[in-house]
């Protein structure tokens, strides 16, 4: 069996300068925000596993229904030899691209080291012929990528691509671009502008999954930076923004209260009634996508949808 190939990329110490800057910058804004990477510590990575199983939460179930029914023809367009899978988490669903496609290398890259290592061991348990190259590494930032055999496909599943702010997402496929020489591929997941409360309900289900999964950033900033945080002080709230078109996952002040964080000398207010954003979640429509994806240099060649047309998948190439 071929050992599974780790590399870092991001300092191992989690209280490192971007939880700081970030924790810093979103804290004393207004409104208050966190960007939803510090979501995903062992604790949030389990509980985004078990959203994924949830009724409500139809995205991973559409998607998975796209890549059984197409992972043949996007092997066929592919041919890629190398699968670099961005926000790679479980790698569940992405067996079925890794079973169909003419495959050498895997490369999943994640900030959660403990998803990583997880799936990165099981696929090299049953796949012993492939190389499998985990980045622990902040897909945002400039990646270096293993020497592996072309053609490349770039995979980024989930809907991921929508935690992204409009003005972030042009430099991050920008920066994907990058990644790839001209004819390989990506393939993007995106979740699709919908019925509101079908969209509401995947944010907010009865169990109480998803609002576990968003006071845990609460957690990783007390346990990382001293903070004070109380999660039982916050209540998870869910919106959908017509205009915008995307999800806001915040965190609702019970009351006015003041929560200190030592690590970064630093006393926040919050009236009663405040909301702090921890993820946006945006939705698509065919236009928009072919559109981002053109003004980086990437075509659009396939666009599957599940049976009831709730999420798509896109294959585009590298002009
Ligand atoms: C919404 S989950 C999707 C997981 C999986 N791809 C799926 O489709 O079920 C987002 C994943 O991206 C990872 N992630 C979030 N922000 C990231 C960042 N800035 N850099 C690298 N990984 C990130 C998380 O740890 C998590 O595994």
């Amino acid at each position: 069996m071929s050992p599974l190939h780790v590399t870092r990329t991001l300092p191992e110490d989690a209280t490192d300068a971007a939880l700081r800057a970030d924790v810093l910058n979103g804290l004393t804004d207004s409104p208050k925000w966190l960007p939803p990477k510090w979501f995903y510590d062992a604790r949030g990575s389990e509980l985004f596993d078990e959203i994924t199983e949830l009724p409500e939460y139809y995205p991973t179930r559409a998607e998975r229904e796209i890549l059984v029914a197409r992972s043949g023809e996007i092997a066929a367009a592919s041919g890629a030899r190398t699968l670099i899978e961005l926000g790679s988490g479980s790698s569940e669903k992405t067996r079925y691209l890794i079973d169909a496609l003419p495959l050498a290398a895997y490369v999943p890259v994640d900030v959660s080291e403990s998803a990583l290592t997880q799936a990165g061991q099981a696929l090299v348990a049953e796949r012993p012929d492939l190389d499998v190259h985990a980045l622990i590494a902040d897909f945002t930032a400039p990646l270096a990528l293993p020497a592996t055999p072309g053609p490349r496909l770039v995979a980024f599943l989930g809907g991921t691509i929508g935690n992204l702010l409009p003005a972030e997402r042009t430099g991050f496929l920008t920066s994907v671009r990058s990644l790839l020489a001209p004819g390989d591929g990506l393939l993007l997941g995106t979740d699709l502008v919908k019925d509101e409360r079908v969209l509401v309900r995947a944010y907010d289900d009865a169990a109480g999954v998803t609002a576990a999964f968003n006071k845990n950033v609460l957690a990783v900033v007390d346990r990382e930076l001293g903070a004070d945080f109380d999660p039982d002080a916050f209540d998870h709230v869910a919106l959908w923004d017509a205009e915008r078109e995307w999800i806001e996952m915040r965190l609702r002040s019970r009351t006015a209260q003041t929560v200190k964080v030592p690590a970064l000398n630093l006393a926040v207010d919050f009236a009663a009634g405040e909301d702090l954003r921890t993820e946006v979640s945006a939705k698509f429509r065919k236009e928009g996508v072919t559109a981002e994806l053109a003004a980086v240099g990437l075509d659009l060649t396939h666009w599957w949808t599940d049976a009831e047309g709730r999420f798509a998948l896109s294959l585009s190439v590298a002009r």
